[in-house]
Parts: C-alpha cells; structure tokens; sequence
C-alpha cells in the first residue's frame, strides 16, 4: 500500500477514540485557553476572518476559533473524524463547515481565506513542503500560516505507524522550529517567526 493511504487509513479507523486519548483531545480548561490565547495574538481581534483549520480531526481548532467569531472551514481527509466533528456542532448552533481535503493537495481556489492554522498535524505529513506551499497559496495576499511544532521524540518507536513509516515523515519523531521556518520561507511566506506560549510553539509566515 503507498505511504499516503496507509496513513489515511490509519486516520480513517473509526475504532480510535481520538478525544479520549490525552496527548490528542483537549481536556483541560488550561490547554483551551492557551490556543485562544495564542490565535487571539496570532491573528488579532479586530475582524471576523475567514479561517481554514486544515487537518481538523474531531474539530477542536474549528469550534474553538468560530467561537471566537471567525468563519471557519475545518479540512481533514478522515471522514470518520469529520463525522465525530460534525456530531460536535449539532447540538449547538455554531456554523463550521466541515470538507474532505488533503492538506497537501488542496481543492481551493488561491487566495481565499485570510488564514491557514493547523494543530498536531504537521508530524503525521509526508510532504510537509509541499503542504506550506498549499498553504501559502490559499491564503490571502496579507493572510496568515500557522501551525504548532511537535515536540522532539514525541512519536519515538511503534507509537501510531511504527518506525518503517516514521522514517518517511519529515517531523515524525518531533521538529526543531528553524527547520519549519525555513520550509514556510521557502513556501513564499515572509515575516516568518517563532512564538512560544508555555509548551506551545508555533510558526506563523505571512503571505506577501
Ligand atoms: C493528530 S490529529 C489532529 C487533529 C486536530 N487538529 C486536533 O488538534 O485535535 C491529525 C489529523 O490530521 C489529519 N491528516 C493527516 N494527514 C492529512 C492530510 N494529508 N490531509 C488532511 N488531513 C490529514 C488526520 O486525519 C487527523 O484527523
């Protein structure tokens, strides 16, 4: 099987219960309010922004950022994440839309949302080069890219797809943040920086 499907099709295995596992769902009060500190400061307060939260899984980043009054599009290529995602917003009356895509291969027209965020997603990527530049494309000229950086040794050994495949996947075992600011420079993007809010570190470029 090739790289990308098998690793779909791990994403796409209804038997995990995504939510429940510590180090994926968000449990605490504490970690939710440190994204909406980090986004709030990423991309201001002052409009109503139309966001893609690409690699949405269950939807935490989606309901998170539509709660803080953005237009929100939440992308995974897991229909069976995207379920659980739409369960979430059922029953309440916060207007995400949920779509299939590949975060490295984009259906979108270019320069359509005015940012691009992304949370645990970029370790899981074969092509994570090819992602920014996707990215980069659908944004906005001004817009802006973000995204978390996994933590060094962080999916070590049989964790998820096993040493085999980890191999292949550029951030799997963890990223150090300059070789990800270097792939968003190279993705087009400018005013690239670093920020760090407690453990949360995040890469942000924006579009020229
Ligand atoms: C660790 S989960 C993170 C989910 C969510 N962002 C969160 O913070 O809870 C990784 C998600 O990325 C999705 N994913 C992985 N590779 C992808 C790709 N190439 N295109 C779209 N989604 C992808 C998986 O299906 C999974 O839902």
């Amino acid at each position: 099987m090739k790289l990308k499907e098998h690793i779909r099709e791990w994403w796409d295995d209804a038997h995990h219960d995504y939510d429940s596992i510590p180090e994926h769902g968000v449990h605490s009060r504490a970690e939710k309010e440190l994204w909406g500190d980090a986004l709030t400061r990423s991309l201001g307060t002052a409009q109503r922004l139309k966001v893609l939260d690409m690699g949405t899984g269950t939807g935490f980043l989606a309901l998170l950022l539509a709660e803080m009054g953005h237009d929100v599009t939440g992308a995974d290529w897991s229909k069976s994440k995207l379920k659980e995602a739409n369960e979430k917003i059922k029953s309440s009356d916060i207007p995400v839309k949920f779509v299939i895509e590949d975060a490295e291969d984009l259906s979108f027209e270019g320069g359509i949302f005015d940012a691009v965020v992304s949370r645990h997603l970029i370790w899981t990527l074969s092509d994570p080069a090819t992602a920014f530049s996707e990215w980069a494309r659908v944004v906005k000229p001004g817009g802006r890219v973000l995204t978390d950086i996994p933590g060094k040794h962080s999916h070590h050994s049989n964790h998820h797809f096993g040493e085999e495949i980890g191999r292949q996947l550029p951030f799997y075992n963890g990223s150090d943040p300059d070789a990800v600011v270097r792939m968003f420079l190279d993705a087009g993007l400018t005013n690239v920086s670093v920020q760090r809010f407690n453990e949360l570190v995040l890469v942000s470029g924006e579009r020229l």
